[in-house]
């Protein structure tokens, strides 16, 4: 398995291109299930779950080209409507394809997903919204099996809480449903607005993405389209808290601080100068330590879950102490004590993590169970004292397009080490 070495201590400086959003292209991919005709989607980032979601496509029938960021996917036939098991557990943007089946096949067999390293991820939110638009479901053998002969028939939804999953899903099974759906309580995430700025691109008839209801008028059929997946924010977050823990000045292309939601004012609290400029998105940190400040994770436009464990690597280089409450994933702090082997003064409790800042952390081998958390030990390594050893690389393989290329552009000592 590859690792990466990195020789921390040097202040980052340069530019770096934004990948298009890996959390939207796995969700306007599978839309691609939806119509016979092509769809063609840009600023797709090159990232192992792109592949593997493909593959899945492919297996159901999509013809699929992939060149310099231009995902082009045509599902004239679907020839299989199950997706397996082994395709499904390695990647829960998979189980996606339930909804664009059942809409189009009237029905489909899909493995449950299953946990993960962050905690249980149920779906039961997304097969209730596919129940009430009137799917017969049944589970057996770690599948759900489910039938809407006579087509899906649009529901009011209300989640009992927010769900990102949920929301993208109904809205995949909606778009080719009789009459109306309304989803009450969804979920705000800019990759919300994405999927359905593709999918009514498609010919669907969607309003009030981006907010708490939306509505849903369903048509016989979708036709082709173009889309262009918006910047990803997370990656956005990932290298302004590289900056902040590093010091430097980087300009990051093709996104927008807007898309951060409230991690925009918590990271200039923190004391990043983040401006605006004609180039892109410019993040500016003195040598000074960054100051101490408090998060919640939150669904949009609160602080991001996927942003909390590359935050606690800038906070334990800040000057006092943060608390870091999780409130998304019940088991989402394992880079904490990764980040202790570093000589982070970490303590976990629960929900809650107390992050105490030191002035310089310490290289040593390190390893996460996810991307994010990956990401965090990444950017701990880069502001370290020395070599620091990150195992497990695919994890950063599913999510970070060009990782090393795009640090070592900016001055970085960061290499990967084959195995
Ligand atoms: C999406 O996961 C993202 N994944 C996650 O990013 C992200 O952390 C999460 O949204 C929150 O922003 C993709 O977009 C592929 P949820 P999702 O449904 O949709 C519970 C990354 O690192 N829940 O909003 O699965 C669930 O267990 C990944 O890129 C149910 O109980 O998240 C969680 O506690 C990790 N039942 C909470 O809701 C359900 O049916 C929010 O999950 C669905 C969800």
């Amino acid at each position: 398995m590859d690792k990466l070495a990195i020789i921390g201590g040097r202040p980052l400086y340069g530019e770096v291109a934004i990948s298009g959003a890996k959390n939207s292209a796995l969700k306007v991919m599978a839309a691609a299930l939806l119509t016979d005709e092509k769809l063609t989607l840009t600023n797709v980032p090159q990232l192992a779950d792109v592949d593997m979601l493909a593959r899945l496509l492919a297996q159901h029938g999509a013809q699929i080209d992939f060149s310099d960021g231009t995902l082009t996917l045509h599902a004239k036939d679907i020839i299989s409507t199950e997706a397996p098991y082994d395709l499904v557990r390695k990647m829960r943007a998979s189980f996606n394809v339930l909804g664009p089946l059942l809409a189009r096949e009237g029905k489909a067999k899909v493995s449950l997903p299953g946990g993960c390293a962050i905690g249980a991820r149920p779906v039961d939110l997304h097969l209730k919204a596919l129940a009430a638009m009137g799917a017969k479901i049944e589970l057996d053998e770690g599948y759900v099996i489910a039938e809407a002969p006579d087509g899906l028939k649009g529901a009011d939804i209300t989640l009992p809480f927010v769900s990102v999953g949920a929301t993208e899903h109904t809205m995949l099974a909606a778009v080719l449903a009789k009459g109306a759906t309304v989803i009450e309580n969804a979920a705000r995430e800019p990759e919300i607005a994405d999927l359905a700025k593709c999918l009514n691109a498609m010919g669907a008839k969607i309003e009030g993405a981006g907010r708490s209801t939306i509505r849903i008028e369903g048509v016989d059929r979708l036709h082709g389209g173009e889309h262009r997946v918006l910047p990803d924010r997370i990656e956005t977050g990932a290298y302004a808290m590289a900056v902040g823990a590093t010091g430097g000045e980087l300009t990051l292309t093709g996104t927008d601080g807007e898309l951060l939601g409230t991690a925009l004012a918590a990271l200039k609290e923190a004391g990043l100068e983040i401006d605006d400029t004609d180039k892109g998105l410019r993040i500016k940190k003195t040598d000074e330590r960054c100051k101490a400040v408090d998060i919640v994770t939150q669904p949009y436009p609160g602080f991001p879950t996927d942003l909390q464990a590359q935050f606690m690597a800038l906070m334990a280089t800040a000057n006092g102490a943060a608390t870091i409450k999780e409130t998304i994933f019940e088991n989402r702090f394992m880079h904490a004590p990764e980040l202790s082997r570093m000589g982070a003064k970490i303590s976990v409790d629960g929900q809650n993590a107390t992050v105490r800042g030191v002035p310089r952390l310490k290289g040593a081998p390190v390893m996460a169970t996810d991307l994010r958390a990956s990401m965090s030990l990444v950017i701990a390594g880069l502001a370290a004292e020395g070599q620091t050893m990150v195992n497990r690389v695919y994890h950063l393989d599913r999510g970070f397009e060009r990782l090393e290329e795009k640090l070592q552009n900016c001055g970085a000592l960061i290499e990967r080490v084959k195995d």
